[in-house]
């Protein structure tokens, strides 16, 4: 007979058991923005939604925001951090290829020999890194993991870019994820459109950037920094339209309606995308929704976690309560499901 491999198994269902975030400590007003771009308090608020942001100073790195925020879902989960047996970390602004800045933040935490690795989804690395802890604790290749994104979108803003100036902000979310005896993450409906890879992207490759400026540039010229670029009004389309049908479907995967949700947490991009999404799932006014923008702007990876915390913390919303979550951006990518809060 020939030699089986032994099976492995998993927890049945899995689902978030804490959740942290970190946001650093400048804040950066509409008022200040105004000193980059011509444009004004009120064009940003009603285009967008955001009052203030928050950008990180020289300590608060990509590592040190992961690990308070990290810190803060491990105490909430009420586990040890050896428990944990995979560090996830999305973010698409930690400037060092090589290594991933997971290790580093796992061997910070105290997370023993933990697998630990970056992933790149921009906006939807939160939900990614959720579908893959979710795989990971029923597939059986570990008991918990915690998924962090985080961002440092000041690194990559070109303060002279009226049409990005105003919305990235800078911040950590993260949520340790384990077993459970319900389902409390429901079918992660996501996926990717590379032919609209360019809608949002970094505006030179790191070897174009570095390459000798006369090469690139022409002699004499400056070479520029790489920031992010986008296609505003491509973006606010595909978000509104394409994105509340991706919604529609992680409801209906999790066999869930949109009256019984307790919350709407949809990556916080944009809030006129926001106030489009609830209009067109139909949420019941009483679903209480995400709006953490207005003060932190967009955070990409780390948007959907550092607004779970804030609802939990100002009792909008509350543990036990299902929520609806979505991110969406860069590639494109995106992601939605339905889980239980923390
Ligand atoms: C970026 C965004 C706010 C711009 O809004 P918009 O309505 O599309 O703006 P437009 O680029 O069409 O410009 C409209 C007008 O505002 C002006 N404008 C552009 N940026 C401006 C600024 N920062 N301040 C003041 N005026 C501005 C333009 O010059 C234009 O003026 P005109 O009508 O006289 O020509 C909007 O496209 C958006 O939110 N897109 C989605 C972005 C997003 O969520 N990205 C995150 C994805 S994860």
């Amino acid at each position: 007979m020939s030699p089986t491999i032994k099976p492995v198994t998993g927890a049945q269902y899995s689902r978030i058991h804490g959740v942290g975030g970190y946001r650093p400590t400048r804040v950066i007003p509409n008022s200040e923005v105004l000193n980059w771009i011509d444009s004004s308090d009120e064009w940003i608020r009603t285009r967008s939604g955001i009052a203030e942001r928050r950008w990180a100073g020289p300590e608060e790195t990509v590592a040190e925001m992961s690990v308070q925020a990290a810190g803060k879902a491990i105490a909430m989960a009420g586990i040890r951090p050896e428990q944990i047996g995979g560090v996830i970390v999305a973010t698409v602004s930690h400037l060092k290829q090589t290594p991933a800045i997971a290790t580093e933040i796992a061997q910070r935490l105290g997370c023993g020999t933990a697998p630990a690795f970056d992933i790149s989804a921009a906006c939807a690395g939160f939900g990614y890194g959720l579908g893959l802890a979710d795989g990971m604790v029923r597939g059986g290749s570990a008991e918990y993991v915690l998924v962090i994104g985080v961002e440092r979108l000041s690194d990559l803003t070109d303060v002279t870019d009226r049409s990005t100036a105003f919305i990235f902000g800078d911040g950590a979310g993260a949520a340790v994820v384990g077993p459970s005896e319900a389902p409390g993450i429901g079918k992660v409906v996501w996926g990717s459109d590379g032919s609209q890879a360019e809608v949002i992207s970094q505006t030179q490759a790191w070897d174009t950037a570095f390459a000798k400026p006369d090469a690139v540039n022409g002699a004499g010229e400056e070479t520029k920094w790489p920031a992010l670029r986008m296609e505003g009004q491509t973006v606010f389309r595909w978000a509104v339209y394409d994105m509340a049908k991706v919604a529609e479907q992680a409801l209906e995967a999790a066999g869930i309606t949109a009256d019984q949700l307790g919350a709407f947490i949809p990556h916080q991009a944009n809030m006129r995308i926001i106030d489009a999404m609830v209009k067109k799932l139909d949420l019941p006014p009483n679903v209480p929704v995400a709006r953490d923008i207005a003060e932190t702007g967009n955070t990409s990876a780390a948007s959907i976690p550092l607004a779970m915390e804030r609802m939990l913390e100002r009792g909008e919303a509350k543990s036990g309560d299902l929520a609806l979550i979505i991110g969406f951006g860069a590639g494109l990518v995106y992601a939605a499901a339905v889980v239980t809060l923390p």
